[in-house]
């Protein structure tokens, strides 16, 4: 059976030429890059080529990367090494939609004596940079809103409140997990103090990514040990996934306009197509979404049997974040839309890559009316009526 893989925001395949240039570091130039010896200085040497590579596709200095174990500890480290740093009763804004790794970050601070503001969205899923604005207060220390929404795609204003947080003296912290490597940053033109990445979403391995610290911001490091990574987060470093995620951020930097072109194509033949069979709408923003990303409601159906029925048919798709989508709970990031229950658990979310084709686009179309049609017809939500 052919297979197609449409979701690439759960992660991604690891590209060929970032498999290539890990393959040596596992076996062969093996050192650690703390010892003196010859293979430790070759590590080293792996470990801060690596770094300039990474800061240099968001126009960072090499010295403002820390290597992390992906995005989750990347948004710990940012929140919680801020938070600690300013003391507890300090106050922190973020959104409603912001992925598990911030939020739940939050709430454990909020159970520590710190305050958080979590900002509503509109019904495409933005965040209003007047709002961030007027709920900054005396004792907020830092804004944590993500930079694109990993379920519904939308694009935030986040050069806009990176303006108002630098001249309000407030950190600015955005996840940019789903938008490195797909769409251009700029740390300085963005007034960006920390910003998190992972390799695994864009062609690198799992397990690996970073935090973008502005130089001279102070954090509490959340990891003690060894004193790695300038004292920011001890262990021995991966030298194999950080090669692969350097190599990433090259292929990315070369390649990421023709990728978005490719993608938006095919994204907005499947948003059109879609939007054809009855009961479907979009979510998140038509214009100022991630090219990849397509984010469906079919009211009356479960996402969870749609993505159960593409996958008998070959294909991969997700509903709801790959995280989330085992619980029976709507996604946060729809009902914070304005979406009901019902509606959001109708949810189905595609998310192209590099070697998604039109073929592919063509099976999936023609699947899937189909599949929505038989399930309206069994389904106990009232699709059928
Ligand atoms: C927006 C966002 N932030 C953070 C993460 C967590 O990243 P990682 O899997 O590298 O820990 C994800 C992963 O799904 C994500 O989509």
């Amino acid at each position: 059976m052919k297979r197609i893989y449409m979701d690439h925001a759960a992660t991604t395949p690891v590209d060929r030429e970032v498999l290539e240039a890990m393959k040596p570091y596992f076996s062969e130039k093996y050192g650690n890059a703390s010892s003196i010896h010859d293979f430790g200085q070759e590590a080293k040497d792996a470990l801060e080529d690596s770094r300039a590579k990474v800061a240099k596709l968001i126009g960072a200095d090499l010295s403002e990367i820390v290597f992390t174990s992906g995005g989750s500890e990347a948004d710990n480290l940012a929140i919680k090494g801020t938070a600690f740093a300013k003391g507890k009763g300090s106050h922190i804004i973020t959104s409603t939609i912001e992925h598990h790794a911030v939020l739940h970050t939050c709430e454990f601070l909020e159970k520590h004596g710190f305050e958080v503001t979590y900002l509503p969205v509109g019904k495409y899923g933005l965040v209003d940079p007047a709002q961030v604005e007027k709920a900054i207060k005396k004792n907020t220390i830092l804004v944590s809103i993500m930079h694109a929404n990993n379920e519904i795609g939308t694009i935030e204003p986040v050069a806009e409140i990176g303006k108002i947080c630098r001249n309000a003296g407030i950190l600015f912290h955005t996840d940019a997990v789903q938008s490195f490597g797909k769409i251009p940053i700029d740390v300085k033109k963005m007034n960006i103090d920390l910003f998190s990445a992972s390799a695994h979403k864009m062609y690198g391995p799992k397990g690996v990514g970073c935090l973008y610290m502005r130089k001279g911001i102070n954090l509490i490091p959340q990891i003690h040990g060894g004193g790695h990574e300038s004292g920011m987060r001890s262990g021995t470093e991966n030298i194999a996934g950080i090669v692969g995620f350097a190599k990433a951020c090259e292929l990315a930097g070369k390649n990421m306009n023709s990728w978005a072109e490719q993608e938006v194509k095919l994204r907005d033949r499947l948003i059109k197509d879609m939007l054809q069979i009855p009961k479907s709408r979009l979510s998140g923003h038509p214009e100022k979404r991630l090219p990849n990303n397509v984010n469906m409601c079919f009211s009356g159906i479960e996402g969870e049997s749609m993505v159960i029925h593409l996958s008998m048919k070959g294909i991969a798709a997700s509903t709801g974040s790959a995280c989330s989508s085992k619980s029976l709970k709507p996604s946060h990031v729809l009902t914070a839309t304005g979406l009901s229950p019902k509606d959001a658990h109708g949810s189905l979310r595609l998310t192209l890559g590099k070697e998604n084709t039109e073929q592919d686009v063509d099976y999936l179309l023609n699947v899937l009316p189909g599949i929505v049609d038989n399930l309206r017809k069994i389904s106990p939500l009232g699709g059928g009526e």
